[in-house]
């Protein structure tokens, strides 16, 4: 079978380094022939390890659309603000779309996106990396087998870790939400889209509340130079020292051993951690510890393209990631909580906040016949369900295999988008999706709303689902 052919608009770290691996792990699935991306480094690199000839190489997603339809299937991973404008024209082409989320960064170009699909039967995927866990369709038939009886209420936490915090949202990309998103949309568009999933009803109310707390200037603590490299007083104590995240990576790894379920990585993980000289020797021995020793993933990748020691050290003194996070241009909250009824009376709260000691997320799920937990985080998972009157308890680990980006999400998502274009039509389960794809970005919009405004907001479903 001949693999389904795409083009990648914007081959930063999701599209380069999330999304375009699966073709290189199934070329007989997708094949990338062609690339539009202005860095000239990543755009030589993307078509060096997909051996796209010159010719296909492109700087901007306009060039490319001005060429006649080159593949079946364009991805998108442009940064937010950019991704109406190339998704409509990918779909006037006539192409099938793979769109990074946010959909759009308002509510009327996500509207129009889910318009430009219809009109034209082209398919719209939006990258809800969340649904195609093992772990959220887990708790998805959980809920739906009734185990749980009726749901009364659940407490869904996106726990995002404070080194993440700082690295995204106070020195990275999505800082500033009038240059991005704000950070319930680019952050928790995920949770918005699998909470009327799992539960299989949608919000009718909706309130908001939560503020940049901490990372101002005026939470400053004195002396603190512009520059965590800048002779800091307190670098060896602050946890946000972009040289304890960057160079040491002792809370990345840390995150990732708290939600590890396999006893040998989370062994290993620990000795790396209590002692990274010796593993580093053992390394010699045992190259699959380079894996942690070398360490060359995100988040390092987004610092620069060849996350050398020198390259980073250059990059804490030079680029944005060096800065002090008490002296940044960042406005997004760092936690907000958004509280909802949903249609069957169920309460939920979904609660994101950037001061977690660990990266993941945790589910509650409370029902008249018992309880859900789970755990999702970098590192692996895990759900745990109780009955309330035999008191038995099943535990099930949703960890991916060892690697897979997004507990598995990344990686699954590729496969059905490329088998979803090789069936080609537009079907009525796809034209569903994208629309349950808007309304998770509707109620992110009417989340900040609610916040801004300090209102309770009544949400009509059918409106966005009609409209
Ligand atoms: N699904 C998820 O869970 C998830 C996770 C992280 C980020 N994201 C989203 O993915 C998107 C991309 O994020 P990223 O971290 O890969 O960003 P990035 O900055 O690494 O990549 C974006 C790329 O687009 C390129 N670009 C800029 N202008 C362009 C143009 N005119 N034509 C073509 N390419 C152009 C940039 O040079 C860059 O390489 C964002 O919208 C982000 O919110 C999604």
């Amino acid at each position: 079978m001949k693999p389904v052919r795409a083009i990648l608009i914007g081959a930063g770290q999701r599209g380069a380094e999330a999304y375009a691996p699966y073709a290189l792990k199934h070329p007989n699935e997708l094949k990338f022939i062609a690339v539009a991306e202005p860095d000239e480094e990543r755009r030589r690199k993307f078509a060096n390890v997909h051996a796209i000839p010159e010719k296909y190489c492109f700087t901007t997603w306009e060039e490319i659309m001005e060429q006649p339809q080159l593949a079946e299937a364009a991805i998108i991973t442009t940064q937010d603000w950019l991704h109406t404008r190339p998704a409509i024209a990918a779909m006037e082409r006539g192409y099938h779309v793979l769109l990074e989320k946010p959909m759009a960064t308002s509510l009327e170009e996500c509207q129009q996106l889910i318009e430009v699909s219809e009109r034209n039967q082209r398919q719209l995927h939006i990258c809800h990396v969340l649904r195609y866990t093992q772990h959220a369709r887990k708790m998805r038939e959980i809920v739906q087998s009734g185990v749980l009886g009726e749901i009364i209420d659940v407490d869904h936490r996106e726990n995002v870790s404070f080194w993440h915090m700082a690295h995204s949202y106070v020195r990275g990309n999505w800082r500033n939400r009038h240059q991005s998103s704000p950070m319930i949309l680019a952050k928790c568009c995920h949770d918005l889209d699998i909470l009327p999933w799992i539960l299989g009803q949608k919000p009718i109310l909706l309130s908001s509340c939560g503020e940049l707390t901490h990372f101002r200037s005026d939470k400053a603590p004195i002396n603190t130079p512009e520059r965590c490299v800048d002779g800091c007083p307190i670098e060896r104590e602050c946890p946000y020292s972009a040289i304890h995240i960057y160079i040491e990576m002792q809370p990345f790894w840390h995150s990732y051993r708290e939600t590890c379920t396999n006893f040998f990585n989370k062994a290993i993980l620990d000795a790396w951690l209590k002692n990274p000289a010796l593993i580093r020797n053992f390394s010699r021995i045992f190259p699959f510890l380079r894996q942690i020793t070398d360490y060359k993933g995100w988040p390092l990748t987004v610092l620069t393209q060849d996350p050398s020691p020198d390259k980073i050290r250059e990059a804490l003194r030079n680029g944005p990631y060096g800065r002090c996070v008490y002296h940044c241009d960042n406005n997004v909250v760092d936690h907000q909580v958004v509280s909802m009824q949903f249609q069957k009376g169920t309460t939920v709260t979904l609660t994101m906040h950037g001061h977690s000691h660990v990266e993941h997320r945790s589910t509650r799920i409370e029902g008249t016949r018992g309880r859900l937990m789970g755990v999702l985080g970098n590192g692996g998972g895990w759900i745990t369900v109780e009955e309330h009157r035999s008191r038995k308890k099943l535990c099930v680990d949703t960890s991916p295999p060892t690697g897979e980006g997004h507990g598995g999400g990344d990686s699954q998502l590729m496969a059905e988008f490329v088998a979803q274009v090789r069936a080609g039509g537009y079907s009525d389960a796809i034209k569903e999706a994208a629309r349950e794809a808007l309304f998770s970005h509707y109620l992110a919009f009417t989340a900040e709303q609610a916040r801004i405004e300090k209102k309770v907001i009544t949400i009509n479903p059918e409106e966005i689902y009609s409209q």
